[in-house]
């Protein structure tokens, strides 16, 4: 009785709830955002920032901001247009993986 009650209960839920990102499409798709944020996440443009590192769940709210014009820059917000719900989570989940090591200035 349990037991056909919970399976379609978690069927339901794995295929309405979670989208698992797809971190390789992630890696593929950063091709395009590497010419500014640098291929390692780490950028050498003063006014472009790193994405190594961040957040997924920042850098996600970030490009959805940009997409929706709740955030603007002529550059992102260009960028973010092109990318669909999905491939945004792919992008958060390949550049939040990237390993950071901090150097706190001794003074
Ligand atoms: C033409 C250069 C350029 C390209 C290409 C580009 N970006 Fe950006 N990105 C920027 C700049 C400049 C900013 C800072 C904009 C601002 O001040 O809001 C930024 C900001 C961001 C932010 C917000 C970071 C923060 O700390 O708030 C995210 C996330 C981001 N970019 C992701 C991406 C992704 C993912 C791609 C590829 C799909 C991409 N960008 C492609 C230049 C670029």
């Amino acid at each position: 009785m349990m037991y056909k009650l919970v399976l379609p209960c978690l069927v339901l839920c794995l295929s309405s709830v979670s989208y698992a990102a797809d971190m390789s499409n992630g890696k593929a798709l950063s091709a395009q955002c590497s010419a500014c944020h640098g291929k390692n996440g780490l950028s050498r443009d003063p006014e472009t920032p790193n994405l190594a590192g961040l957040s997924s769940l920042y850098i996600e709210k970030a490009l959805v901001d940009y997409k929706k014009g709740m955030r603007q820059d002529r550059r992102m917000s260009l960028m973010a247009q092109g990318l669909s719900k999905s491939q945004i989570k792919d992008l958060a989940a390949w550049y939040s993986s990237f390993e950071v090591t901090v150097k706190v200035p001794e003074i």
